[in-house]
């Protein structure tokens, strides 16, 4: 059995990490990865594939940035020619990005079965990119696979009711996988961090940061954060996020916050790990801090990940006001509810994951 595996950026590189591990031990099948190139710096992509031991792909489709019709419909032409070489048995794809479109639109073309792990999340407003990537994956593929009841209930809301599995999240195996080697110690000496002393913080929604007035309101509520409390604001700085900041005359909310370049996996686990908690418009980083025992703000107008804000662990913040930002950002110094346990399954997502997609195939 032969299975295409696709991944482009930075998330799918962390979720890639687990599923091609757990291909591997398990001899399930000959796992074809390819990369499109969506994310193409040594620290946006080539960090993942060093720190995490992900394989070389078999191809790099060298898409890269572009304006989302070309990207999608670049990577779109290059996956056709790829699947008809490889003629797998199914392609595999990851959340929510214009790689995962296009690789899922040329399978579903030539009626290649469409494995989907992340399926059923949905997100306020729909018209942001990765919410009309999600769905339209989702009603292209044939085993789609949930990190929660929650997602598998959005689907069925939707009329797509086959091939729906509730398995658990892959990242929640990688973290409990990689927590041994995170060191928050030394991530904090080498960047003169007091543990605790200091909030992560990630921006790179186009919402966010393409807009320079929302973008300066958010960073100014980092300032507002990192003046009330007196602890710092890191901040990893997304290319996106980069090119807009206006940095010749933004000094004065800039100076209060450490903006550091891109961090790789094990470097930005073991700071939020040492956080005094994460303000985030990633998806997958406000699931992170949760499995690191740590508080997010979420910083967009709704969240995928709506179990953690519902149970009260998350703090969703809709407004894109410095105030708003701040006080949120300063409610995460409060005493926490109890932690809720097992939100995203138990850690073995990837194996359930292997399992269902061999035993299904031969159904596809
Ligand atoms: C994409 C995904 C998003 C995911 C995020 C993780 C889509 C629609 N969005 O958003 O779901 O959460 O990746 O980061 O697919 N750039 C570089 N170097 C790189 C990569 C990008 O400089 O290695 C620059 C590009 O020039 C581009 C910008 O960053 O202008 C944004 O990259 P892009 O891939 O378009 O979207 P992201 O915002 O990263």
């Amino acid at each position: 059995m032969k299975v295409v595996s696709l991944v482009g950026a930075r998330p799918q590189f962390v979720k890639e990490a687990i599923i091609s591990e757990t291909v591997r031990a398990a001899k399930a099948w000959d796992h074809v990865l390819v990369h499109s190139g969506q994310h193409y710096d040594a620290v946006m992509s080539d960090v993942f594939f060093q720190e995490l031991g992900i394989p070389t792909p078999r191809y790099n489709l060298g898409v890269g940035s572009g304006a989302h019709g070309a990207m999608t419909a670049a990577a779109l032409d290059a996956m056709e020619k790829v699947l008809e070489k490889e003629r797998p048995d199914a392609l595999l794809v990851y959340g929510d990005t214009n790689t995962s479109l296009a690789g899922a639109l040329a399978a579903a073309k030539m009626c290649i079965p469409v494995i989907h792990v992340e399926a059923g999340i949905r997100q306020a407003p729909r018209t942001m990119p990765e919410e009309i990537n999600r769905r339209l994956i989702d009603h292209a593929s044939r085993l789609l696979c949930c990190c929660s009841q929650l997602a598998a209930d959005n689907l069925q809301r939707e009329n797509i009711r086959e091939g729906v599995i509730v398995c658990g999240d892959v990242m929640f195996d990688l973290f409990k996988r990689m927590e041994g080697r995170f060191d928050a110690e030394r991530e904090c000496a080498e960047r003169g961090l007091v543990p605790g002393s200091f909030f992560v913080a990630t921006l790179h929604r186009n919402f966010n940061v393409d807009d320079q007035e929302v973008l300066y309101s958010l960073l100014k509520g980092f300032s507002l954060l990192v003046r009330r409390t007196g602890k710092k604001v890191l901040l990893p700085l997304h290319p996106r996020t980069g090119k807009s900041i206006d940095f010749l005359h933004w000094g004065d909310v800039l100076q209060d916050i450490t903006l550091i370049s891109p961090l790789g996996y094990l470097e930005l686990m073991s700071l939020v790990g040492a956080s005094a908690g994460v303000l985030t418009d990633s998806g997958g980083l406000q699931k992170e801090a949760y499995y690191a025992g740590k508080r997010a703000v979420v910083l967009m107008p709704d969240t995928g990940w709506r179990e953690l804000v519902e149970l009260g662990w998350n703090l969703l913040c809709p407004s894109l006001e410095a105030e708003a930002v701040a006080g949120l950002g300063g409610a995460l110094l409060e005493t926490p509810p109890p932690m809720p346990c097992f939100v995203y399954g138990a850690g073995d997502a990837a194996t359930r994951i292997v399992r269902h997609v061999c035993d299904s195939c031969s159904q596809f």
